[in-house]
């Protein structure tokens, strides 16, 4: 929480607009919520539920995403981290029902009607040059997981839809959304108010864990 050390830091934090106003407690959209007076207790722990719940959902009511919440999302998506802080992203909102379907009908696994399509792409005229180049994938990644929580967080459900590496589903969204070459669709998420709400589960495996003496 260093990064809210000064009195300027939490007043530009407010001024985004995603942070009530109440003193010094910050919530951040719907339910995590901290304070700056006191900040390592209950955000770390409202995080964790928001980690846990955080399912792919791929039934959605249809009722639409509101412009508000839109914004949120992507403003959580933007406070990603990046390789040498490039930011190589562009985000392409889709809500018209034409495009939606399209969209849709890209794959064999993008069939989730959701009443908002969110597509993260890398601009590789902001990319690394050279061997550093594909940091891309991993800055948008992040981005992406950002997205995921984020609508946890508001109430939304999301679902992640792959498309970087499979070259045809690349080529044909980049089509549906007329983009210019040098900006490569990673994936999309599908977002919408939940029709179903799989388990929160926990995936630790001690296994998969290797302390390096
Ligand atoms: C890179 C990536 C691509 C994915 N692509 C799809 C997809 O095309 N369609 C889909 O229904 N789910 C997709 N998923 C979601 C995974 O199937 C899901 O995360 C996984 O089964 C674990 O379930 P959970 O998200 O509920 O924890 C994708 C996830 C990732 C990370």
């Amino acid at each position: 929480m260093k990064f809210l050390s000064t009195d300027s830091e939490k007043s530009d934090l407010k001024k985004t607009g995603l942070f009530g106003a109440g003193g010094d407690t910050i919530r951040v959209g719907r339910g995590i919520g901290f304070s700056l007076s006191d900040p390592n207790g209950a955000m770390a722990m409202e995080l964790k539920a928001v980690m846990m719940k955080r399912r792919s959902v791929r039934r959605f009511t249809e009722e639409p995403v509101s412009r508000e919440q839109t914004e949120t999302l992507l403003h959580h998506a933007m406070s990603g981290p990046s390789a040498c802080d490039a930011r190589p992203w562009e985000f392409f909102i889709v809500t018209r029902p034409e495009t939606l379907e399209a969209l849709r009908d890209a794959g064999r696994y993008t069939k989730h009607k959701a009443p908002l399509m969110i597509v993260v792409a890398g601009n590789m005229k902001k990319a690394l040059p050279m061997q550093l180049r594909d940091f891309w994938i991993q800055d948008c990644s992040a981005a992406m997981e950002n997205l995921l929580l984020s609508a946890v967080d508001l109430g939304l459900g999301a679902c992640w839809e792959g498309l970087y590496p499979m070259k045809r589903m690349v080529e044909r969204v980049s089509k549906i959304l007329n983009l210019e070459e040098h900006i490569i669709p990673l994936g999309m998420a599908a977002i919408g108010h939940p029709a179903e709400d799989p388990e929160p589960r926990d995936q630790y495996d001690p296994k998969r864990i290797h302390w390096v003496e």
